[in-house]
């Protein structure tokens, strides 16, 4: 079999915002690569058998003696290693070059020029005289490269911008080339990655999904499995991976909680369909649960967040359980846990600041039906993921489709959730999308979504006054879910979809625009 593990880079994590964007870049180049934290140990390194190492940036500085080190030995494998900013600092550091704090910060744009000709820095083209453009983001500067090492780049502000010992297949640059804003940064990266560490494209989506066949197959057998199928991409992909490898052994739930966008159930059960051709030989096997009256009925009189996350969370693992056990010899729960979630999970039990989503796939579900996990997709990225998606035959509307939460509507409904709001706020939020696709700007933002608001605001209907509820609007622009800004659609367009929700659905009297960033406010409302 094709092994697409074996060539592997490690990417060694002091704390960068960038760490996991690096991973990505990598993977991009056809290259499979893991991030762990600074202070594996150098037994874990050798088990590792890298092809290649990647030092990440960090917030820290190598001029206080308390901060993260790289493990010495990882400099003295062989292997060759690439130090980005804080990764090329701490090298030059620990070889005993010359680092210092300097009073002014470097962030942002930047042109580099080239001092001597680079194995490395080959991959940038530096015809133009004026320079390549880099990101810069640092306040400590090398200012004396270690011995063996040359200076093969430099800024207008940092005389030592890029440095190499190509006889120890050293590398360091002071500026990020995992961030689009550095001119050919991919470039650099896969010639590090390809050139120096010698590795092929094996990690490319064919070669992806046979190799989770394979294991899927190797792992579970001739036993049952079934997935909480939610019409999200995550679970989707696994569903269809599933279908490839395992057949009808499979069987997804898709539980219908009365708080799904518009049509969203129809669209589920025509992407598993006989005729969309995703299954193997047959059509997915999934039952779609009608619990609606369960959920809303749980909800009733409940107008607290928390707690209707909670009652929403119970109810799931309730119906979930129950359709399950009506099917025989079920062993195994899949699920669409994805690379983030692992490296996210592994980071907060080192203690470190990552921020930490609350929620979870189908939290409490594994525990409660004892029953052994698949997870096909831990390894992926959420793009590797799509890609893989779209390798399978899912639909790009799926496979594009913007995150929708685990709650679902019973979110967006302000306070009580009641199936009047539900529905009226169904309309109202497949106008504002059916309006994005149109105008081609759904593809444009991260996430859009309309939001009900139960509070009565005047409006003139011929000669009389109604008081009607609100609808508000959002739309978000976001890399990584964590910060977003509001997106700048455009006022006629705002208008437009507004004019159709109040023209279109009696009980809405207004609509609003939401255009709070996050933080301080979240994305969602509740
Ligand atoms: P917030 O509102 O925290 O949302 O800014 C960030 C992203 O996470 C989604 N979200 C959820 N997804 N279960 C989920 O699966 C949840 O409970 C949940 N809450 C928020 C939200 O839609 C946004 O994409």
């Amino acid at each position: 079999m094709n092994n697409i593990h074996d060539q592997r880079l490690l990417i060694v994590d002091f704390g960068s915002q960038y760490t996991q964007l690096i991973a990505r870049r990598i993977r991009e180049c056809g290259v499979f690569c893991e991030i762990y934290p600074f202070d594996i140990t150098e037994e874990f390194v050798r088990e590792f058998a890298p092809h290649g190492i990647i030092l990440s940036g960090g917030p820290e500085s190598v001029t206080d003696g308390q901060t993260a080190r790289i493990p010495t030995n990882l400099l003295q494998l062989g292997v060759p290693v690439l130090g980005i900013c804080y990764g090329m600092q701490a090298m030059a550091a620990q070889l005993q070059g010359e680092v210092q704090t300097s009073d002014q910060r470097e962030f942002g744009h930047a042109k580099i020029h080239q001092v001597v000709r680079s194995e490395l820095l080959s991959a940038l083209d530096f015809s133009n005289c004026d320079g390549v453009d880099v990101w810069m983001s640092h306040g400590d500067k090398v200012m004396h490269v270690p011995a063996g090492f040359v200076v093969t780049a430099q800024t207008s502000s940092a005389p030592i911008a890029a440095m190499e010992d190509p006889d120890r297949h050293l590398y360091g640059v002071q500026f990020h080339p995992e961030v689009t804003h550095t001119q050919s940064g991919g470039m650099l990266l896969q010639r590090f990655a390809k050139d120096i560490c010698g590795c092929d494209g094996k990690w490319t989506p064919a070669n992806i999904v046979d190799d989770a066949i394979t294991r899927v197959r190797q792992q579970v057998g001739d036993d049952q499995v079934i997935l909480g199928l939610s019409g999200g991409v995550d679970s989707s992909v696994v569903a269809a991976l599933l279908a490839r490898a395992i057949d009808d052994q499979l069987t997804c739930i898709f539980v219908d909680n009365g708080l799904l966008r518009h049509e969203e159930r129809a669209e589920v059960e025509a992407a598993f369909s006989a005729e969309s051709g995703v299954g193997n030989t047959l059509p997915l096997k999934v039952i779609t649960v009608a619990a609606q009256d369960e959920f809303l009925d749980k909800l009733k009189g409940v107008e607290d967040p928390e707690t209707k996350r909670k009652i929403i969370g119970a109810t799931f693992i309730d119906v979930f359980d129950r359709e399950a056990k009506k099917i025989e010899g079920v062993k195994w729960l899949a699920q669409g846990t994805i690379y983030p979630d692992v490296i996210e999970s592994a980071a907060s039990k080192y203690g470190k600041a990552h921020v930490i989503k609350s929620h979870h796939n189908v939290g409490g579900l594994p525990e409660r039906m004892a029953l052994g996990l698949v997870e096909p997709l831990r390894e992926l990225f959420k793009d590797e993921v799509r890609k893989i998606g779209l390798h399978l035959g899912l639909p790009h509307s799926l496979v594009f489709r913007h995150p929708f939460p685990g709650p679902g509507l019973g979110v967006r409904i302000l306070g009580e959730v009641k199936a009047t709001y539900a529905q009226v706020l169904r309309q109202a939020d497949f106008i504002f999308i059916e309006e994005l696709r149109k105008a081609d700007l759904y593809d444009k933002v991260s996430q859009a979504f309309a939001v009900y608001l139960p509070v009565s605001s005047v409006g003139v209907v011929g000669d009389a006054r109604r008081y009607e509820h609100v609808i508000a609007l959002r739309a978000v622009e976001t890399i990584d879910f964590m910060t977003a800004r509001s997106a700048r659609l455009p006022y006629e367009f705002i208008e437009l979809v507004s004019n159709r929700i109040i023209n279109e659905i009696d009980s809405i009297s207004r609509v609003v625009y939401d255009i709070s960033s996050k933080p301080p406010a979240t994305i969602e409302w509740e």
